[in-house]
């Protein structure tokens, strides 16, 4: 990961300065403490809201209050769309959009929107560690963005409030939300349905409205804003993958001193281990939640409908290597594999 190295590196002259702070923070003003606006879309008991409260608490602890991480979810003060100018401005110093919603900035980041790319949250985890991932955290880089950590949260489903979405055909005319992402947009024209580019928090309130049909979202985003109760339908399709960059602001960052440059590290980094975990853990309990409520008619994508999604969304990976060259497409696990057999 991309921060594994300065932490090492730095790590060993912490501790003997933990004690070179301002000592009395309860009497220091605003002004006086680091005050850190960290932002978000998302509700607080998804694998990100509490990612970044225990951040929040790991870093005010660690400092003694000296570092103030103030988070605010759900879109309280930006929503999809703003977050980046707002921390390009410095209005907010953090915020951990989706991979996908970094693209309009660096749009090789879509390689992590083609479908059924990965399998697991590892092998996401490993591509991003690769020659190709590595080049993908420079070009954020170049735009001002400082990348602390990827968290994962996990693989999406579909829903939707017409029909099961099983054959090809039963995709035709759905209008269906994506995140910003031309990858998203085309994956839906290829399955015969319209993709609309929406923020999340108007997810709910377009579906209760009825100007969208569908969406794609993980378990926790689903059972979080209760995207449930207005679809009827939901196919476990696990074809598409989504994980948040954490992210600063570089100036910002720049001007920290390494003592605390190094602190934030650390947690971070002990944050992103520990939020590996409860993704996993929460999009489980939110699965069984949907399992057992009776409210939406599940249907898991067998193998062989789930290779039919496959040949139908092949092209997107033509367009990506036009667009972008293989040297992306080259490292993702499959076509490594199949690599292997030539
Ligand atoms: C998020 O998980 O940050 C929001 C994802 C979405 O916009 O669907």
């Amino acid at each position: 990961m991309l921060t594994t190295c300065p932490i090492i590196i730095l790590f060993v002259s912490v501790s003997c300065q933990y004690g070179t702070y301002p000592q009395d923070h309860e009497q220091l003003s605003a002004d006086e403490r680091i005050v850190i606006r960290f932002s978000h879309v998302v509700g607080e008991d998804t694998p990100k809201g509490q990612a970044s409260r225990k951040f929040a608490e790991l870093v005010e602890s660690r400092t003694d209050g000296y570092v103030e991480v103030q988070v605010f979810p759900n879109s309280f003060l930006y929503r999809d769309g703003e977050e980046f100018d707002a921390l390009l401005k410095g209005d907010v110093q953090m915020i951990a959009p989706s991979t996908s919603k970094v693209t309009k900035l660096v749009p090789e980041w879509q390689v992590i929107d083609l479908p059924f790319a990965f399998n697991s949250d590892q092998e996401v985890n490993e591509y991003l560690e690769s020659p190709a991932g590595q080049v993908l955290w420079d070009k954020l880089k170049r735009e001002g963005l400082y990348p602390l950590a990827f968290w994962n949260n996990g693989f999406k489903q579909m829903t939707n409030n017409r029909n099961p979405l099983i054959d090809l055909a039963d995709f035709k005319n759905l209008r269906f939300r994506v995140m910003s992402s031309e990858v998203l947009e085309e994956q839906f024209s290829l399955l015969g349905a319209q993709a609309h580019v929406d923020a999340f928090d108007q997810v709910y309130p377009l579906l209760e409205k009825g100007e969208i049909d569908a969406q794609e979202n993980t378990f926790s985003n689903i059972v979080n804003k209760n995207i449930h109760t207005q679809q009827e339908y939901m196919t476990i399709s696990n074809h598409g993958y989504l994980g948040y960059l954490v992210l600063m602001n570089e100036k910002f960052w720049q001007n920290l001193s390494d003592e605390i440059q190094i602190v934030l590290l650390e947690s971070m980094q002990e944050v992103t281990e520990w939020e590996r975990g409860i993704a996993e853990e929460i999009n489980r309990e939110n699965r069984q939640t949907l399992e057992q409520c009776d409210c939406v008619n599940l249907h898991e994508l067998t193998h062989e409908e789930r290779v039919v999604w496959e040949r139908a969304l092949e092209p997107l990976y033509d367009s990506f290597t036009e667009q972008f060259g293989d040297k992306y497409i080259h490292y993702i696990p499959k076509f490594k594999k199949e690599r292997s057999y030539n």
